[in-house]
């Protein structure tokens, strides 16, 4: 059985690019009513156009007090939260700088988990709705340079899980999305927030890790038809977690390969 999204409601962070921008055209096209948020104002008018009429925009920064719950209040009654937005870092254990460190958790982590918790209460109110947390293939296994990055999606991942049992009685749907390498504007921009001239992790991802994120979205849209605990778009990368998690000390050697 797969659920009808017409008419409903999506809000969805991290719209202004990206992974965010893709799924909030893909639920569109499947008469999905948008509210997209992010922090700069010209991209996101300019996916309006793509979602047609029913949409809303609402500019802000989602790490700031309070801003998550005027997100609510303005976005009516959303029936999905995709809690997308995310940034990386690029830092070694011997560079680690306990700011910056901070700062992947609070978007990462902090804001995401109370957006989801403050949008959960509305939804058990309404027995029905679904919450997908956009984590990584990185929540599953580390590579160097990346242990913020990693150990944020990781925590975002656990709490997904705890959520998914607490409110499966209530009829509220949680999923982690985990897309692989995705070509938007993270790379660039964790790099710049790392102080790096150039993302060494785009440099260092095979090509066929490197997906466009139209394919993350159509995933999500996929999810919130036929709703389930993961969302992945490479099997192979799905399978390859799994055995790093079974076999920890050989993915070190492997992992460095790449790196
Ligand atoms: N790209 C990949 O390879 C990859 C792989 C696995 C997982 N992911 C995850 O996918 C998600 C989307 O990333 P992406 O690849 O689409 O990267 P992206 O193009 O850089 O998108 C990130 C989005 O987050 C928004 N954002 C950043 N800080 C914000 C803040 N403080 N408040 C509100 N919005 C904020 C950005 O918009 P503004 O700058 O306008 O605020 C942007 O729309 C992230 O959670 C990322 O960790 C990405």
């Amino acid at each position: 059985m797969s659920i009808s999204l017409e008419g409903k409601t999506i809000l969805i962070t991290g719209a202004s690019s990206g992974i965010g921008a893709a799924t909030a055209r893909a639920c569109a096209k499947r008469g999905m009513r948008c509210v997209i948020t992010a922090r700069r104002k010209e991209p996101l008018q300019a996916l309006t156009n793509d979602l047609g009429a029913d949409c809303t925009v609402v500019v802000g920064d989602v790490t700031e007090d309070g801003f998550n719950q005027h997100l609510l209040d303005v976005s009516g009654d959303v029936y999905a939260v995709f809690v997308n937005a995310g940034h990386g870092l690029e830092q070694t254990t011997l560079q680690f700088n306990l700011k910056q460190f901070q700062e992947v958790f609070r978007l990462n982590v902090f804001a995401a988990v109370e957006l989801a918790a403050q949008a959960a209460k509305k939804m058990v109110e309404n027995n029905s709705g679904h919450l997908l947390l956009c984590a990584s293939c990185l929540s599953k296994f580390a590579t160097p340079s990346h242990g913020a990055y990693c150990a944020s999606k990781s925590a975002l991942e656990a709490i997904a899980k705890t959520m998914r049992i607490e409110l499966k009685p209530n009829n509220v749907f949680v999923s982690s999305v985990h897309p692989i390498g995705t070509k938007t504007e993270f790379f660039d921009e964790s790099a710049k927030r790392s102080g790096n001239a150039q993302s060494d992790f785009a440099s260092q991802t095979p090509s066929w890790l490197m997906q466009p994120p139209e394919r993350v979205a159509n995933a999500v849209v996929e999810c919130l038809r036929k709703p389930k605990p993961e969302v992945w778009t490479s099997i192979s990368m799905r399978l390859i977690s799994t055995v790093f998690g079974a076999f920890p000390r050989a993915s070190g050697p492997i992992i460095n390969r790449f790196s």
